[in-house]
């Protein structure tokens, strides 16, 4: 077998087993513009290489995103596509429209009352794992972030969040029997998922046109591009493009920083005595875990990069978490280091589509570990964790621990 075979990147159980990041050493060092072939995920580019994934998030022009940011098209079907609709899969020029239409629902004063929000479910969930001596902090304490977010940039209570949720993280989750039944068609799975987080918003909908509020929801109703209204399907599109894109992520990379700091507790010694290193810290976990792995483009041109000639309509994936171990740019990409400056981790992407919701992470991921290191809490594994079943979020499904306060 050829080496290009050996690597395949849509082999979930690689990302599993953590095998992951030996592989794209390899793709790195000998193929850093690799051409996956496989039976299930069909043919892509994968960039690897820190250099190379931040020029093709810089060059929006020839790397489009109208054909989703995940492999395999859209979660429907061909016909039934995002592109054009969801911010994440809008070229510009309406990309830059649409974005300043949801700006609002992301602004300063938004995180403010999200950060509130967070502080007073994250305190209640802290305080409970350590009068219980223990918790699972994937689904007990780290679900507790999106939750808090959710609540204020859709003004909904704390049980229709997580009720979004469970939702969401069942759609991320599609291959993964913790959260469904993987002998079930995928393709059906996720429709009905879709349609199920659309019919929760559909119900949102109806509400906030009667009585309208500061929520996405609200200001999504009010939004004009063009001099147009958005569609109905515009606005769900939009609103689950928010829940998807902030409810995994920001949970996943709490769970996968958590655990690095139980995994080199000399760091979260050094933590514990310069608290001022949380901002650092944070950033670091953010590097580490990676938790949007890859997006995808869809070239809209010939272009050449090095040797390789990438043609108009060949799929081309991102991998930032390949970028972020890349030594060129990280020395000791390898070390898990809380006080790493400069710290330019493509976690949130890079280019007209980086994260949005950064500030609101930012703001989430501070909480937990402000209050974490404030009181001096200790952790300390109490059992395996779970990997997520996918390549494309990477996260713990479970990751129970002990937990004393000081
Ligand atoms: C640690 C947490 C997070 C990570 C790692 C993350 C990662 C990313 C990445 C890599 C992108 C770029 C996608 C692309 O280029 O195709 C993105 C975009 C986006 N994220 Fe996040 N995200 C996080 C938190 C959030 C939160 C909390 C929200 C909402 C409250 C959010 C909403 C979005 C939206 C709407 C986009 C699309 C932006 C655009 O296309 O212009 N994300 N995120």
């Amino acid at each position: 077998m050829s080496m290009r075979l050996e690597i395949d990147l849509t082999d979930v159980d690689m990302f599993v087993r953590g095998e992951h990041l030996a592989a794209f050493e390899h793709l790195r060092a000998h193929e850093p513009i690799y051409r996956n072939e496989s039976a299930e995920g069909g043919r892509f580019w994968a960039l690897t290489r820190y250099d190379d994934v931040l020029w093709a998030y810089g060059n929006h022009a020839v790397f489009g995103s109208e054909h989703g940011a995940i492999l395999g098209g859209s979660f429907r079907s061909e016909a039934d596509t995002a592109g054009g609709k969801m911010l994440v899969a809008t070229d510009v020029p309406r990309h830059r429209l649409l974005k300043q239409q949801i700006h609002p629902a992301m602004s300063a004063a938004v995180t403010a009352r999200v950060a509130d929000q967070v502080r007073e479910l994250v305190n209640a969930a802290v305080d409970r794992a350590i009068a219980d001596g223990g918790c699972d902090f994937a689904t007990e304490l780290a679900t507790e972030l999106p939750a808090g977010a959710l609540m204020v940039v859709m003004g909904i209570g704390r049980q229709d969040a997580h009720h979004l949720i469970g939702l969401t993280r069942r759609m991320i989750g599609f291959r993964d029997e913790t959260f469904v039944d993987i002998g079930e068609d995928a393709r059906l799975r996720l429709a009905w998922l879709q349609a199920e987080i659309f019919e929760f918003f559909a119900d949102l909908v109806d509400e906030r046109r009667s009585k309208p509020g500061a929520d996405l929801v609200s200001i999504l109703l009010g939004a004009e591009i063009n001099g147009r209204r958005l569609s109905e399907e515009e606005i769900f599109y939009n609103c689950m493009n928010v829940a998807v894109g902030g409810n995994e992520t920001s949970s996943y990379t709490a769970c996968t920083g958590m655990l690095a700091l139980v995994e080199h507790p000399e760091q979260y010694d050094r933590l514990l005595s310069a608290p001022e290193l949380t901002k650092d810290a944070i950033e670091e976990m953010l590097r580490w875990s990676s938790t949007n792995a890859y997006v995808q483009r869809v070239a809209k041109a010939d272009v050449r990069r090095g040797d390789v000639l990438i043609r108009a309509g060949d799929s081309v994936t991102l991998w930032n978490v390949s970028a972020n171990r890349d030594e060129a740019q990280f020395p000791d990409a390898d070390v898990f280091d809380i006080g790493r400056t400069p710290n330019r981790h493509l976690s949130y992407g890079a280019g007209i589509h980086r994260c949005i919701g950064a500030p609101i992470a930012a703001a989430e991921l501070s909480l937990l570990f402000d209050r974490i290191v404030a009181d001096r809490v200790r952790f300390e594994p109490a059992g395996e964790p779970q990997r997520l079943r996918s390549n494309f979020i990477l996260g713990m499904t479970r990751l129970p621990l002990k937990v004393s306060a000081a």
